[in-house]
């Protein structure tokens, strides 16, 4: 059987292997991106070769790197068997633009291409993916990252892209096809058994002692909360979702990374000539390496002292909580759940029947898409939208157009984050200002409770 284990054994048995190319070409504006069927070696060599579907060829997707104040102009070719749609996630885009079927563009066919062209104002690390059957079309590999570089970035010595990704592959190598299996779907969501940096089960890369990196993580698995941590680097949180932080937060701990959620860490490389350093992953039995450093040699940069913060990006004003509109936001359903009913087309039916429609997931009482907003904004208004996790098992939980600010006990804000992890039982309060005019979709990222019930939409007018 070919297990987790099994492959942690053989990426160690691996590991005197030569490091494998890896893809971030600069991004050439003229080139269509092409979604199409592509195989790639992402099981230990012996395994043979893994179908997927990408963007551009490999996994991830080509990475696409703009400057700050760039125009991002991009023409989507689908030739894949499946219609498909683009995402550009945490991104502010015109509605227009965001890449939903059927709530802000109908979907691109195969043969078909759709032009996308919006600006970039804000810097920072995002990413892309299918928005269409997305259980399948993230599974299969249509995501990649998108990078933008501060004008006035900090002083590393290098910038690396790092995409977190799990596969579920079978004894043959080959994706496992039951996307939707309802077991996953009603409980945690699709677990891989092959844990995935840059598309590779052993990312690794050369260092030196000394050396500062910027490190962009990205988690796009479908339902995975990856936990991290770092050995033989001191390192700084310095952007969620690609917003900074007013002040770098030293890493003292292990900390998540929930599916479509991005950390920016600037990092110390501290472990000696001859050493590794590591971005570590850890399960229930102990750490395990997610990216590994061979450290050679001495940088030739000094010493540097604690990182500043990354220049603020334009445009965030704080809610006003005195004169916000309030949303409640019940997270409801799943095995081990509460959920006794709820809403689904119009119609109120038992769990019974809301799981022979293939629904799971309910927020305030109502199970997937609805002709009407859960909520309507003027533009300019501020909400706060109150969440509380009535189920069983964790949520990340993502606003499309604007980023929201975690609300802390003392009513104080937070980081701004396009996605927060909710966890069970727990109640989480997020505000924001509605700027951006549109209909915009508010969901689970874990993809398959997003497909179960676990999405519905806002409006902005
Ligand atoms: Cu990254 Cu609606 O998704
Ligand atoms: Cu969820």
């Amino acid at each position: 059987m070919l297990s987790r284990r099994h492959f942690l054994r053989n990426s160690a048995a691996l590991a005197a292997t030569p490091m494998l190319p890896r893809k971030s070409a600069a991004w050439d504006h003229h080139t269509p991106l092409i979604a199409a069927p592509a195989m790639a070696q992402i099981a230990p060599e012996g395994y043979g070769e893994t179908g997927l579907w990408t963007f551009g060829g490999s996994l991830p997707g080509t990475e696409l790197r703009f400057r700050q104040g760039d125009q991002l102009a991009i023409r989507v070719q689908n030739d894949l068997p499946q219609a498909t749609s683009v995402h550009w996630h945490g991104l502010h885009v015109p509605n227009a633009m965001d890449g939903v079927p059927d709530l802000t563009q109908t979907p691109i066919e195969p043969g078909q291409t759709f032009d996308y062209e919006f600006d970039l104002p804000d810097a920072g690390t995002y990413w892309y993916h299918s928005h269409q059957q997305s259980t399948e079309q993230v599974e299969r590999g249509l995501y990649g990252a998108i990078v933008i570089e501060e004008a006035d970035g900090p002083d590393v010595d290098a910038d690396l892209t790092l995409v977190l990704d799990d596969i579920l592959l079978t004894p043959e190598a080959k994706l496992a096809e039951d996307f939707d299996n309802p077991g996953g779907a009603s409980h945690g969501g699709r677990l891989g058994n092959l844990i995935l940096t840059n598309g590779t089960i052993d990312w690794r890369q050369t260092a030196h002692s000394g050396d500062r990196l910027r490190l962009r993580l990205i988690n796009a698995a479908t339902a995975r909360v990856f936990q991290l941590g770092l050995s033989g680097m001191q390192g700084w949180v310095v952007a969620y979702d690609g917003m900074p932080l007013v002040a770098p937060q030293p890493v003292t701990e292990p900390f998540p990374l929930a599916p479509a959620q991005r950390i920016d860490l600037i990092v110390d490389v501290q472990a000696d000539p001859g050493m590794q350093a590591h971005l570590v992953q850890y399960e229930r039995d102990g750490g395990y390496s997610q990216a590994s450093f061979d450290i050679s040699g001495r940088s030739a940069s000094a010493a540097r002292p604690a990182p500043m913060p990354l220049p603020m990006n334009p445009g965030w004003t704080a809610p006003d909580l005195a004169n916000a509109q309030n949303i409640d936001m019940r997270l409801e359903g799943g095995m081990m759940g509460q959920m006794r009913a709820a809403t689904f087309q119009g119609e109120t039916m038992d769990t019974r029947a809301l799981m022979q429609q293939g629904q799971f997931w309910a927020l305030n009482g109502t199970a997937g898409m609805t002709d009407t907003p859960l909520a309507r904004l003027s533009s300019g208004e501020s909400a706060r939208m109150s969440l509380s996790n009535d189920t069983a098992f964790p949520h990340a939980m993502h606003l499309h157009g604007m980023h929201f600010a975690e609300i802390a006990p003392d009513g104080s804000f937070g980081a701004l984050r396009d996605t927060i992890l909710v966890m069970p039982r727990a109640a989480q309060d997020i505000a924001f200002v509605a700027d951006n005019p549109g209909k915009w979709l508010f969901h689970c990222h874990m993809l398959s409770h997003q497909a179960t019930g676990m999405k519905t939409w806002i409006e902005v007018t």
